[in-house]
């Protein structure tokens, strides 16, 4: 197709015109220059394409309901999210769905969040790899994604208009890198850019998100798509890079484009790119013929292997799997009312559900079952619930208790207020617990929730997540043993609410919301703070037991260019067969700039049968040991030494192992004219020119404050100021220590900073 022609034949009405949306979910197509419609739907777990795609409401067509982003990315596996991937991509092509707006890359800043549940992770190496896996599985089938919400879409509170105010190192490394993997990775059709503003500037019109760090840095090739009714200024949008108005028609904002233009206020080419990012998706999409029907059986079995493999199992004393008990009481709504998806755009019309107590009592059928509600729909305390399973909790040998989260509680559109279960519930597992020891909790919920006050009663607790349509038959699955748990959690469940990263400044006020605690998100901040959580990042419990042995590291000095490679034997030590997941984290021994404890830069998923080894091999690369210098403005590495941790999870390290990088960078020098005795020191280039100073203000030292005509004494006495004078020096800026001294140099202090300055920036490393 040759785009270019197009855009020359087009009319001006025409081309602001294709710049915002015809409909809620269709582009605006040209007939006269066979430019045809393009149609877009949620996502991003199943697609929720209305029966009606011109209108905003309205039912959906059937479609599968997959396990939502928090089980997806408990499974670690990108081999799974990528199939899940392909299976979205025939439901697409059979409901004639151009592009599916997911995934999701956001990173879960805090557990209120009330989307985390389309969320992957708290760690953006990890939310980044699984996001490129599901784009790379859709994608590969002629069908387009869209990675959302870019970025820093982290809350519900006033989702549409508070500005995010982010350090630009946090925004590089903790929010923007997920989706810059996602975008380096495997290209999505299409960005969708939040709602919110980062740092003043709405993520709409934000050049330096859009245009400077998207399209030019990264290197992305597709379309920019305005959230939902994110677009309050569409000529300011366009400039900065924001390519496609959602939802249309809106003929007031076309025509503020075409005087834009006219009136010299905005370039042509500007729009031009706009009108050639589309067209370029367009004809793609149209390349992939949208017919036939999707295996609606094969997809529900898909969504659940999906949700047995991402469900985490937290507590076991030993009584599961299940196995020869012959009372079983089941307790709780959601195990006849299965509790699957959350609340929202991604809310899906499933093709069937399974039912979580049809489904167990279909595998084990040598039991009697009873069933009691246990708590009910609302939010009212219902004591007879309580005290009804409590009779059949006694009677019986084992007690499965099934508590979902409510709507009311989590959803798009509303944060969590809290991260408890209703008082109902709560109630109900201790009560539960008090009179069978043999209790299990099976919890349906799309993020962390708080355990402390009743998970010591209990034998055991399967996190069960928002698991999708199949996802009842998944739970019977892991309960009885037919399926081995091999999930992780992607998050960290913490103590209690007020131990989060992000709780004293959330959700923000008067228009903003501070990331105060900067990098220091998920396990990043409780190992910061040595504090301790109910359960770590990448922690799970398996039926069987694996062994970590012969860790070796490819070669003990490397050069960050090139990396190097883990490896590590891991051995299925039990008697089931059953799937690891090996994280391995790295430690930076020393740096400029703070850095967290250790970060997650490599994973691996391997299933074993028992006995059997296999061995796992991780690569790291150079962003692997980098971190973003905001000064310098760009990825660093330091030479030294760096531990790499292979691990089990974020709190069960089982080798580590040091290496020793050497850095192939020739980083500009970044002195100026308030850099501190100290920066002038450290860099090898300023250290040799400036120590001649150094040394006369170390005289000028003991001159000044031993008041005996300099003395060797640098450290003050009685009747001096009490302190390390060259301590304090070392903090000042040169130029103003120097100017305290004025009678020790033959020029001004100023000058002879300007005159250092000339030479340390002519010169090179
Ligand atoms: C949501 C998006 C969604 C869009 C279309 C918005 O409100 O934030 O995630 O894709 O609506 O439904």
């Amino acid at each position: 197709m040759d785009i270019q022609s197009i855009i020359e034949q087009m009319t001006l009405e025409e081309k602001a015109a294709l710049c915002t949306g015809a409909s809620a979910w269709t582009t605006t197509p040209i007939e006269r220059l066979g430019v045809p419609e393009m149609i877009v739907a949620d996502g991003p777990h199943g697609l929720r394409r209305l029966a009606n795609i011109y209108e905003w409401g309205g039912g959906s067509l059937p479609a599968t309901c997959f396990p939502t982003a928090s089980c997806l990315a408990s499974t670690w596996n990108v081999d799974l999210i990528h199939e899940m991937g392909k299976a979205l991509a025939e439901e697409c092509i059979a409901l004639n769905v151009d592009v599916i707006l997911g995934p999701g890359a956001n990173m879960k800043r805090s557990p209120l969040g009330g989307r985390n549940f389309e969320y992957y992770s708290e760690d953006p190496y990890l939310a980044g790899e699984l996001a490129a896996s599901l784009i790379s599985g859709v994608q590969s089938k002629g069908v387009g994604t869209s990675l959302k919400h870019y970025a820093a879409n982290n809350q519900e509170f006033q989702r549409f208009s508070i500005s995010a105010e982010i350090d630009e190192r946090t925004l590089r490394e903790i929010y923007l890198t997920a989706f810059e993997k996602a975008v380096k990775q495997a290209q999505p059709w299409t960005v969708m850019c939040a709602y919110n503003k980062v740092n003043s500037t709405f993520a709409s019109e934000h050049d330096e998100l859009l245009n400077k760090i998207l399209k030019d840095e990264w290197g992305f090739e597709g379309l920019v798509v305005s959230d939902w009714g994110a677009v309050r200024d569409r000529v300011a949008a366009l400039k900065g890079g924001l390519d496609w108005e959602m939802p249309g028609a809106q003929a007031r904002h076309v025509q503020a484009v075409i005087d834009a233009v006219q009136a010299d206020e905005l370039d042509v080419a500007v729009l031009d790119e706009s009108v050639r990012r589309i067209l370029r998706i367009v004809f793609m999409a149209s390349e992939t013929p949208k017919t036939g029907e999707f295996d609606a059986e094969a997809h529900h079995a898909l969504a659940r292997r999906i949700a047995s493999e991402g469900m985490v199992l937290l507590k076991n004393n030993g009584i599961l799997p299940l196995k020869g008990q012959q009372q079983i009481a089941v307790i709780g709504r959601s195990a006849k009312h299965a509790h699957f998806q959350g609340g929202g755009s991604s809310h899906i019309n499933p093709t069937k559900v399974s039912v979580p107590f049809q489904e167990l009592q279909s595998q084990v059928n040598d039991a009697e079952f009873t069933y009691a509600e246990g708590y009910p729909s609302d939010n009212a305390f219902r004591q007879d619930l309580i005290d009804e399973a409590v009779t059949l909790a006694q009677e019986a040998d084992v007690a499965i208790l099934y508590i979902a989260l409510p709507t009311f509680k989590e959803s798009e559109g509303y944060d969590r207020r809290d991260l408890d279960l209703t008082k109902q519930q709560i109630a109900l597992i201790k009560a539960v617990a008090k009179v069978q020891p043999q209790t299990v909790v099976v919890l349906n919920n799309g993020a962390p929730i708080v355990m402390g006050s009743w998970i010591d009663d209990v034998a055991a607790v399967l996190e069960g997540w928002m698991m999708g349509q199949a996802g009842g038959g998944a739970i019977a699955d892991i309960l009885v043993g037919k399926v081995n748990p091999s999930a992780k959690l992607a998050e960290t469940f913490p103590v209690k609410l007020e131990d989060t990263p992000a709780y004293l400044n959330w959700p923000g006020d008067a228009g903003t919301v501070r990331y105060g605690e900067g990098l220091f998100i998920g396990y990043r901040y409780y190992d910061k703070k040595n504090m301790p959580v109910q359960f770590p990042f990448g922690y799970g419990l398996s039926y069987t037991t694996f062994a970590y042995r012969n860790p070796q590291v490819s070669t003990s000095t490397f050069n960050d260019v090139d990396g190097v490679t883990v490896s590590v034997d891991i051995t299925n030590t039990g008697s089931v067969a059953g799937k690891e997941i090996v994280q391995v984290y790295v430690h930076d021994r020393e740096s400029v700039l703070a850095r967290p404890e250790k970060e997650l830069k490599g994973f691996a998923k391997v299933e074993l049968q028992p006995g059997e080894t296999k061995t796992v091999s991780i690569d790291l690369d150079f962003r692997a040991f980098a971190y973003y210098h905001p000064e310098y403005k760009q990825w660093i590495t330091e030479d030294g030494n760096f531990d790499l941790l292979i691990a089990a999870s974020a709190a069960d390290i089982r080798h580590t192992l040091t290496v020793t990088l050497e850095s192939t960078l020739n980083l500009p020098c970044i002195l100026d004219k308030e850099s501190t005795v100290r920066e002038w020191m450290a860099d090898p280039r300023s250290k040799p020119i400036f120590s001649p100073y150094y040394d006369r203000l170390e005289i000028e030292a003991r001159k000044r404050f031993s008041g005996d005509g300099g003395e060797e004494k640098r450290y003050a006495t009685e009747g001096d100021v009490g302190m390390d004078v060259m301590e304090m020096f070392n903090e000042m800026p040169a130029v103003s220590v120097m100017m305290f001294h004025q009678k020790a140099w033959s020029q001004h202090p100023e000058d002879i900073i300007a005159d250092l300055l000339t030479q340390v920036h002519g010169q090179q490393r």
